[in-house]
């Protein structure tokens, strides 16, 4: 029996290391990325070091991508959070962000697209995980909600547009994890934010069991299903 590949953007820790998790208990092999990761192969499991900060480092990462081996499953994890007046913010910090959040990673999101759109007859998953920053105003947060608009646009759009009834889209909304996305500036109510661990496996059977072509949700703290994954 062939086992599926899941190529998991942002895999060190936080929700995409427990995503990284839930599929290597589904037996899925891995492609583990981030820029903390060390290059690695280990039985199933492949680590690539890769910073999403720059165009050079993301290409790089395009021709190491294992070229014969098909990806079944594309999770879009990688994030980074930066909150305060955005007169204060840096012009560094600014571009970053976009880098980080969108920009490059747009470019791993697009040759995973290609892949899928080439291996028309397997059945494929495609997730982009966003955030409710995407789709409702944060104060304080201009830069990283731009970005996690952008990411939404992204994802309905292609859902829209997708032409290959084996390729399933997904867009996770989430609001409210216990991640290190908030280490420099911990909200004061972070302890009844979701465990990602929780989380992470309700996406990935969701989109193992995914039948219709696109697929949104939104799991955010304050709703049912948000407080069933604390
Ligand atoms: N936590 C929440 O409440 C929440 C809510 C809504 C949406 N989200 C979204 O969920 C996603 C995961 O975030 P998280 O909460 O799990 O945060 P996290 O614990 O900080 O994990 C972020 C992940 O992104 C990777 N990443 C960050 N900068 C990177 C870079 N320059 N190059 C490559 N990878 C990079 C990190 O790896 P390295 O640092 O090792 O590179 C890590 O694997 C993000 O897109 C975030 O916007 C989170």
């Amino acid at each position: 029996m062939t086992r599926d590949t899941a190529l998991i953007l942002g895999a060190s820790k936080g929700l995409g290391a427990e995503i990284a998790a839930a599929c290597r208990s589904r037996e899925w092999r891995t492609i583990e990325v981030a820029s903390s990761l060390d290059d690695a192969a280990a039985e199933g499991r492949l680590t690539l070091r890769c910073n999403l900060k720059g165009e050079h480092s993301t290409r790089t990462l395009l021709q190491r991508l294992p070229g014969a081996m098909a990806i079944d499953h594309f999770f879009w994890v990688a994030g980074t959070w930066w909150e305060g007046e955005f007169a204060e913010m840096t012009l560094k910090e600014l571009l970053a962000l976009i880098d980080v959040n969108f920009r490059n990673a747009m470019l791993v999101a697009h040759a995973v697209w290609q892949q899928h759109m080439r291996a028309s007859s397997t059945r494929a998953t495609y997730t982009v995980i966003g955030s409710t920053s995407g789709v409702r105003p944060r104060k304080n947060q201009e830069v990283y909600a731009a970005t996690k608009h952008a990411q939404v646009g992204f994802a309905r759009s292609l859902g829209e547009s997708n032409p290959n009834p084996n390729v399933h889209v997904s867009l996770f909304i989430l609001g409210g994890m216990r991640t290190h996305l908030f280490d420099a500036k911990p909200p004061a109510n972070l302890a009844e934010f979701m465990d990602p661990a929780k989380v992470a496996a309700h996406i990935v059977r969701a989109v193992a069991e995914q039948q219709d072509p696109y697929l949104e949700q939104e799991v955010s703290r304050d709703t049912p299903l948000g407080q069933s994954l604390r």
